[in-house]
């Protein structure tokens, strides 16, 4: 074989390799294109809950050191007015779902179910219960009180 006849099986083989190479690569992109779209439309784009700000109490409406019993938005829960200020916990005990109970004498929530406790906090004193009252976002404005919840949810004070 030819030094130019070398030369020219060598340049073939280059522009083969460049030519499959690009092929490759392009089916490449291209399903990777396509597996993403497929994905967003398989997975839907998950997006924050929209809020809502609802009025539940006047600042001196609660005695600092009680709860008062609310159902909010369709959930029942307890706005507490402690010394730091105003909290809104859910009713639901974290153990199996039972109602709380507020016990202003004790200071305390109170489960009947398995007897679970919590601080007026929300934090577990004693009991079965794993985790803390669910705790709303709380904004005090202009002497009320008004708390976040979920949007899909209608109602307001009770
Ligand atoms: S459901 Fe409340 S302690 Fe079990």
């Amino acid at each position: 074989m030819t030094d130019e006849k070398k030369n020219e099986v060598e340049e073939e083989g280059r522009r083969n390799f460049l030519a499959n190479f690009l092929y490759v690569g392009g089916i490449l992109a291209a399903l990777g294109g396509f597996t993403a779209g497929l994905l967003r439309f398989i997975i839907p784009e998950k997006k924050p809950p929209k809020m809502q700000e609802i009025l539940v109490a006047h600042f001196n409406e609660i005695e600092i050191g009680d709860a008062k019993p609310m159902e909010v938005a369709g959930q029942k829960v307890f706005v507490v007015h402690l010394k730091e200020g105003y909290r809104v916990l859910s009713a639901i005990c974290t153990h199996l779902g039972c109602l709380v109970q507020w016990q202003k004498e004790n200071q305390r929530f109170y489960c009947p179910c398995h007897k679970g406790k919590y601080r007026p906090d929300g934090t577990v004193i004693s009991g079965p219960p794993p985790r803390p009252l669910e705790s709303f976002r709380v904004e005090v404005k202009n002497g009320l009180v008004y708390v976040w919840m979920k949007q899909k949810y209608t109602g307001g004070l009770v």
